[in-house]
């Protein structure tokens, strides 16, 4: 998604791989839709309808998910290491390493190298059924910690209540309309366990209002607009703390961590 992350005002010759890889059975049983209580209307949505024709033309590999900046994935693996140690149990925090959700999940980048490797067990939740079912294959041997992939966008997606010690929400929460994140920060806020948090990192305009992409059909928000959806749905900022070392190229990228 190069052109959400990629100051409009730089340049640049990352060219998105259109193409998809080579198909891949996988044992999907577990993996499933959700939506139960949420109206599914919103689906029906353009914003929604033309974010879903971009990512389905999307490869399914890091430089995919990360529209041909797969090189800045470690950088940004360590930078949440490093943000969210300080809230787990682990480091003296509140957080238990049991379940987390991953969302906007893609073919699991998060999953593999940053919540599997801390939480026992995770589900994800990722609107393209393409990204759904390479992600075993993508996660390799821990896959079997994967419980769930629900394959549904995050506005129609009902997590199961008092379940999550971390919900993590990268670089996709720019796909949503304000009400829908609302709705949405909400029903994450009930899906956590006790002393759980969820995380938001995303891309942020520094000063203005939101600015649309109308290549993958995303918002950018500015920081000050992120923190008042977020305190409309009853959310308290815990922490904030910008990314570190990514290519000046990039928006500014911010971690959020509420509860
Ligand atoms: C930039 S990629 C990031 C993937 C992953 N979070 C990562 O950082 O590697 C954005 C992902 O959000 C997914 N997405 C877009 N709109 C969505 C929606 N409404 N609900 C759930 N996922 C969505 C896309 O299909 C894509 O996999």
């Amino acid at each position: 998604m190069a052109d959400e992350r990629v100051r409009d005002d730089v340049p640049t010759d990352s060219i998105q791989d259109k193409s998809y890889g080579d198909d891949v059975l996988l044992d999907s049983s577990q993996d499933k839709s959700r939506g139960d209580d949420v109206p599914m209307d919103s689906s029906q949505d353009k914003l929604y309808m033309d974010a879903q024709k971009y990512w389905a033309a999307v490869s399914p590999t890091i430089d995919g998910m990360l529209g041909g900046f797969g090189n800045i994935s470690p950088t940004d693996i360590n930078g949440s290491k490093a943000f969210l140690r300080p809230f787990l149990k682990s480091s003296g925090g509140s957080v238990a390493s049991t379940y987390a959700l991953d969302c906007g999940a893609g073919i699991g980048r998060i999953t593999k190298r940053l919540l599997l490797p801390i939480f026992n067990k995770v589900d994800m939740v990722e609107q393209d059924k393409h990204f759904c079912d390479t992600a075993r294959e993508f996660i390799g041997s821990e896959s079997g910690r994967v419980i769930n992939i629900f394959c549904s966008g995050l506005q129609n997606f009902k997590p199961s209540k008092k379940t999550y010690d971390v919900i993590w929400c990268q670089w996709v929460l720019g796909h949503l309309k304000d009400d829908d994140l609302i709705g949405f920060f909400s029903r994450c806020q009930q899906a956590l366990c006790p002393g759980g948090i969820i995380v938001v990192k995303e891309n942020t305009v520094a000063v203005g209002t939101k600015a649309f992409d109308d290549t993958d059909s995303s918002y950018t928000r500015t920081k000050d607009e992120l923190k008042t959806l977020m305190m409309k749905a009853d959310l308290k900022v815990l922490s904030i703390q910008k990314q570190k070392d990514f290519p000046k190229s990039l928006y500014p990228v911010y971690m959020f961590a509420l509860r």
